[in-house]
């Protein structure tokens, strides 16, 4: 390039840079870094297969064992095969299928480790996922129904559902009783293969090369793919991690797909990854949700190793006709076992607490959690931290959590200040507590090799480290240079981690630090594909290709342990994870990860963030402002509205940004951001009820619309609005400058504007103007939501403030709503100590009750001397109403037209009932006259 200029005309020298300038901005993602899946054997092979192509499995010999059904499964060896495999005679699998409670089905196929001739590795089976009790659930299953000519057998599985096993070929159908058509099947296309484990033969090589790494694959080829088919669906969401402007899943292969990659499971730390695209990232769940009119159903494949998933569009198996309202897909994957779970639903709601049961539901967060996060690489020290914060309170900006990136460390030393920049770490976060807020700094996996550094120093004598293919403690290089990683699969060296978290361990920790997960996927700058050799070896001779999407997840669960041990079980952890797992959930929350300062990421974060809600991960969110590059304000601002919308709230940035902290763009960029916030802190009372209820049941707190409205077609492909709750939907604004805005409101009942308390009519779309205060939010007619309307510096100074209670009233002049409060930190709430009250307005009469859900009584108190000083309804004519009477106590208060919102300007809108002071935690009526 330096000699270029040199030696050609400068005309040229311009079109070459022009174009390379081009090339560069337009994929700065390194694509060749990563492996496509024409590079990865598995994935060709499997993709390569036509329909029936291979020798079929045949199922034999099904019989009852200790409840569950039990089969073998046998390739049929076709003399006209000379595959691969050919050679050793396929040995019989194992089949097992297992029935739960609430409409589960549980496929396992496995090596028959009893055979003789079976090798003596053993296939990963993933351990720590599935939660304890799930195995409780489990229906004891007695009698295997054939059919009469015994080419079928059946089992019970719900009061609606069945399962039906095909013996030859072999397929497994789950579907309605007494109807023939299934509802999901797996095999009915023939493309189930299990590769199983052999000796290697004479002159065989089952290295695989990729950009100068070798993997030695000492296991040989070991892969399982197969069909799986969703009927009655007409659209399938889910296994994230993936970049995406879509929420519903795109066709992959078949007619009218140019070409394209599968979607790919494998978590990676992909610099600049591009906002949409099949492209594997930082997480994997490997569960997907199929949707139509009538039913919905679900599937999760139980497999940590690299994953790729086809969803092949209609006549992509060249049926002369192709079905309608069925999607097929294709799983494949490069190792570990057949564990899978179909979900019947049929309600999507039912899947989604289905797969709960299974893998868990989220966490329940401190409330400090929930609210706004400040973050930089890197806030660079004391006196940075004590200036930003110091430039909240002078803005009036609240917030509740400050973060440090890696470089507050002592050389990338985790659980160590930089004594220079951090002389006195407990001092700074001891003065930011006194304001109600708390500390967050990184800790990463991968640990300096430095005989001086005590952790590192006490994983080498432990032998706590993963190790490489020889055997060596694996040395890779990542922040910290040459680094070791610790292998967390092992429950004696997550134990190990976890005390490293303890105040006394971490110099400097106080009880108000908390931790942040990055680069578990794990990140390894000199790896291939920046990450880990597959070859690798974790505790029991695992190879890190049968566990690789679950390191993290390892990490992440080993450090939460730590944060909860530290609190003696009291204080609720708070862990930010970058990769994540089926069952993440259970330990914290995570964020999508290194995403653009662009429009396009803006607009992607909405359907990654509903699809990991669908899939488990609720609390997650993306880097607010974009991490690489330097939005602008207009950028910013938008991101700001949408972000304070998302359950995971924290801004980011990279450290060759320019510094953004919300008052660096001028006065009226600052208003409209502190607005943003503002927005959020308001609606705290009603995302913390969310949180609650989406840690009981699984239910997301961010929700396609299809999930409420799961009748209505329109709302199945839209990736551009969301509900939060039942209650509100909102509509991001994707484009700079925009002026209009079409939005799609579902649903009989209208929907009230949360900027001006307009009513839009539901069941049709909307052609309205965009302001630059606000982006469309809606409040649902026929609900209440709580809120909070005084500002404090954090949420910890808001826990006596009075309530305000928004009540759009619905064509029947009715709403209803809930609202839960507990201490907001410690597990009181587990033993009863919390207020849960359910608020619901009819015959011009509102009423507060308490819900109890715990059927024992509560061993733990708790009580709030909170009061409602405003009640707002939407809905009622103008002079509908003149004065309130209140009971208990039979007093009055007045009722006039008043703002909905509390801001300079706005007009009345509504009717407002005046400081009614009625205890949140009391059982009262309101009737208005
Ligand atoms: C299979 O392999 C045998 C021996 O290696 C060979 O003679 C035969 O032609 C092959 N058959 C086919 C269908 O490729
Ligand atoms: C209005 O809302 C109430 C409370 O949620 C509900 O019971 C009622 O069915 C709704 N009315 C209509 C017409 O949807």
């Amino acid at each position: 390039m330096i000699s270029l200029p040199a030696l050609l005309p400068r005309f040229i020298v311009t079109v070459l840079i022009t174009i390379i300038l081009l090339f560069s901005s337009a994929s700065a993602w390194k694509k060749d870094e990563f492996r496509n899946c024409d590079q990865t054997p598995f994935c060709k092979r499997a993709r390569s297969r036509t329909p029936h192509s291979l020798p079929h499995f045949t199922l034999s010999d099904p019989s009852i064992s200790d409840g569950h059904l039990t089969a073998r499964l046998l390739q049929s060896i076709s003399s006209s095969d000379n595959d691969s495999a050919a050679g050793d005679a396929p040995r019989p699998l194992l089949l097992r299928l297992s029935v739960y409670q609430g409409g589960i089905l549980r496929l396992k196929i496995d090596e028959d480790h009893s055979d003789p001739s079976a090798p003596s590795k053993k296939r990963f089976e993933v351990p720590d996922v599935v939660l304890p009790d799930f195995e409780d659930r489990r229906l004891w299953l007695s009698r295997v129904s054939s059919s009469d000519d015994g080419s079928t057998s059946s089992v019970y599985l719900s009061e609606d559902f069945e399962a039906i096993l095909r013996h030859n070929p072999f397929e497994v159908q789950v579907r309605r009783k007494g109807s023939n058509d299934p509802s999901i099947s797996l095999n009915s296309h023939g493309l189930f293969d299990f590769e199983q484990l052999r000796e290697k033969k004479e002159g065989e090589d089952w290295e695989e090369r990729f950009r100068g790494h070798t993997d030695t694959r000492p296991y040989g080829p070991q892969s399982i793919s197969f069909d799986v088919s969703f009927h009655g669906a007409e659209f399938v969401y889910g296994i994230p991690e993936h970049a995406s402007n879509s929420l519903a899943l795109r066709p992959t292969r078949g007619p009218g797909v140019e070409h394209s990659e599968p979607y790919r499971l494998f978590n990676l730390d992909v610099f600049e990854y591009i906002h949409d695209s099949p492209f594997g990232i930082y997480g994997s769940i490997p569960f997907m949700l199929s949707h139509g009119v009538k039913s919905s159903s679900g599937f999760f494949w139980l497999n940590a190793a690299e994953m790729q998933i086809d969803v092949l569009a209609p006549g992509w198996d060249d049926a002369a006709a192709a079905v309608k309202g069925r999607i097929d897909t294709f799983w494949m994957s490069e190792a570990g076992i057949v564990d899978t779970f179909f979900f019947v639903g049929p309600r999507s709601k039912d899947v989604i607490q289905q797969y709960a049961s299974v893998t868990g539901t989220l966490a329940m967060p401190q409330e400090f959690a929930i609210a706004y996060h400040q973050c930089r690489w890197n806030y660079r020290d004391e006196e940075d931290v004590a200036s930003v914060d110091a430039g909240f309170d002078e803005h009036d900006i609240p917030y509740d959590v400050l973060w440090l990136d890696i470089e507050h460390t002592d050389g990338k030393r985790y659980f160590t200040w930089d004594k220079v920049l951090f002389p006195n770490p407990e001092e700074m976060q001891k003065k930011l507590f006194s304001k109600g807020r708390r500390m967050v700094t990184i800790v990463d996996p991968h640990i300096k090799r430095d005989e001086s550094y005590y952790v590192h120093k006490e994983a080498t004598d432990k032998g706590y480290y993963v190790k490489d293919a020889s055997g060596k403690d694996f040395d890779g290089w990542c922040w910290s240079g040459s680094s070791s990683y610790p292998d967390t699969l092992n429950p004696e060296v997550r134990e190990w981690w976890s005390e490293k978290f303890s105040l006394q361990n971490y110099g400097g920790s106080t009880p108000s630090l908390y931790i942040w997960n990055d680069m578990n996927e794990p990140s390894v700058f000199n790896g291939p594909e920046i990450s880990m050799p597959r070859d690798a070896l974790h505790f029991g001779g695992v190879e890190h290709r049968e566990l690789h999407n679950a390191y993290g997840y390892y990490f992440h669960m080993a450090t939460a342990d730590g944060l909860l041990k530290r609190g003696n079980v009291k204080d609720r952890p708070f862990v930010l994870s970058r990769a994540f797992f089926a069952g993440s959930q259970r330990h914290g929350a995570i964020w999508t990860g290194d995403n653009s300062a662009d429009w396009d990421h803006l607009k992607s974060s909405v359907p990654m963030i509903l699809t990991l809600g669908l899939t488990g991960m609720s609390f997650s969110g993306a880097d607010i402002g974009g991490f690489f590059g330097n939005p602008e304000p207009e950028l910013l601002v938008r991101w700001y509205q949408l972000g304070a919308y998302y359950p995971f709230f924290r801004a980011h940035a990279h450290h060759d940004t320019k510094r953004r902290e919300p008052w660096l763009f001028g006065e009226q960029k600052t208003a409209l951001i502190r607005e943003a916030i503002h927005t959020r802190y308001s609606l705290l009372p009603y995302y913390y009820s969310l949180f609650r209820k989406a840690s009981a049941s699984g239910v997301p707190i961010l929700r396609p619309l299809w999930l409420e409205f799961p009748e209505d077609k329109e709302t199945f492909d839209n990736s551009e609005a969301f509900m939060i709750g039942e209650s509100i939907l909102v509509q991001g604004i994707y484009e700079e400058g925009q002026k209009s805005v079409s939005v799609y409101l579902p649903g009989e009942q209208s929907w009230y504007s949360m900027r001006n308390g307009a009513a839009y009519a539901g069941g049709q779309a909307h052609k309205l103007d965009v302001f630059e205060d606000s982006i469309p939010s809606f409040q649902r007619a026929g609900s209440i939501v709580p809120r909070k309307y005084r500002f404090r510096r954090s949420t910890t100074q808001m826990t006596n403030d009075p309530y305000t209670l928004v009540i759009a009233l619905n064509s029947s002049l009715a709403a209803e709503g809930e609202l839960y409060i507990d201490d907001g930190r410690s597990y009181d709430f587990e033993h009863g100590a919390y207020i849960h009250r359910r608020f619901v307005f009819s015959n011009g009469r509102l009423t507060s009750s308490s819900i109890d859900l715990a059927a024992a009584p509560p061993r733990e108190k708790f009580s709030s001397s909170c009061t409602v000083e405003r009640i707002i309804l939407l809905g009622m004519r103008p002079g509908g109403a003149k004065k309130a009477v209140i009971e208990p106590g039979n007093y009055e208060t007045v009722v006039e037209p008043g703002p909905l919102v509390l801001r300079a300007g706005a007009g009345s809108v509504a009717l407002v009932i005046r400081k009614p002071d009625v205890r949140i935690a009391d059982d009262w009526t309101i009737k208005v006259l």
